[in-house]
């Protein structure tokens, strides 16, 4: 893995804002709604799993699987994509077989209890590229951040989306006591990156 600093990260977040990555397919950008926000940050996981040349991504929670493809389309390494609702996993394995990604996994689970924990451990390496994007409550990305922050290798990255969209995402990211930082403003919902 390349380690990335604080600065790097910035660059890349405004090399994103001035041209969309190259290298995202053209079936990526149609999973995403056109005038949505979240195809700015798509493109951002996308070019920051291209910089850091991970060996295993982690991504909580899947939904509809758009982000999940922004990051396994930048990398041959694992992705592992969680969420509790079967639905998301069910429809990221059909996404996955249909374009004919082999390096992405999905698990259903609740990403604070064990088998999801376990499901990554399982890879037997530390996660290099962590993305947050479950049940935006402060007890939650609490106990998400206690069971897989210890997971991450050192110098690997944590992405959060929606780090202002409720006052509890705020509280925990003003609180978040790791090199830090916010990134893709004007975005109204926040999004941040973290190094472990
Ligand atoms: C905002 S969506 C994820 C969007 C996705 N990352 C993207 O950008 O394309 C949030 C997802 O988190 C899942 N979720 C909420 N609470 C969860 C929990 N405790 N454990 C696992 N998944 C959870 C929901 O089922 C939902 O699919």
């Amino acid at each position: 893995m390349n380690t990335l600093s604080l600065e790097q990260i910035q660059q890349i977040a405004e090399s994103v804002l001035k041209e969309k990555p190259p290298s995202v397919p053209a079936w990526a950008w149609e999973l995403s709604d056109r005038e949505h926000p979240s195809r700015t940050y798509y493109a951002f996981l996308h070019a920051l799993v291209r910089a850091c040349e991970p060996e295993l991504v982690v991504e909580l929670g899947t939904d509809k699987g758009t982000s999940a493809m922004f990051l396994a389309t930048a990398t041959w390494a694992s992705v592992l994509s969680i969420d509790c609702d079967i639905r998301a996993t069910e429809h990221l394995q059909e996404i996955a077989c249909a374009r004919g990604l082999v390096n992405i996994n999905g698990f259903t689970g609740d990403t604070s209890k064990r088998p999801a924990v376990e499901c990554v451990k399982a890879y037997g390496r530390p996660i290099d590229l962590l993305f947050i994007d479950t049940d935006h409550s402060l007890a939650h990305i609490r106990k998400e951040t206690a069971a897989y922050f210890p997971l991450m290798r050192p110098g690997g990255l944590v992405a959060y989306d929606d780090i202002h969209i409720n006052a509890e995402m705020s509280q925990f990211w003003a609180e978040l006591d790791k090199p830090k930082i916010e990134v893709l403003q004007p975005y109204w919902a926040g999004f941040g990156v973290s190094i472990a």
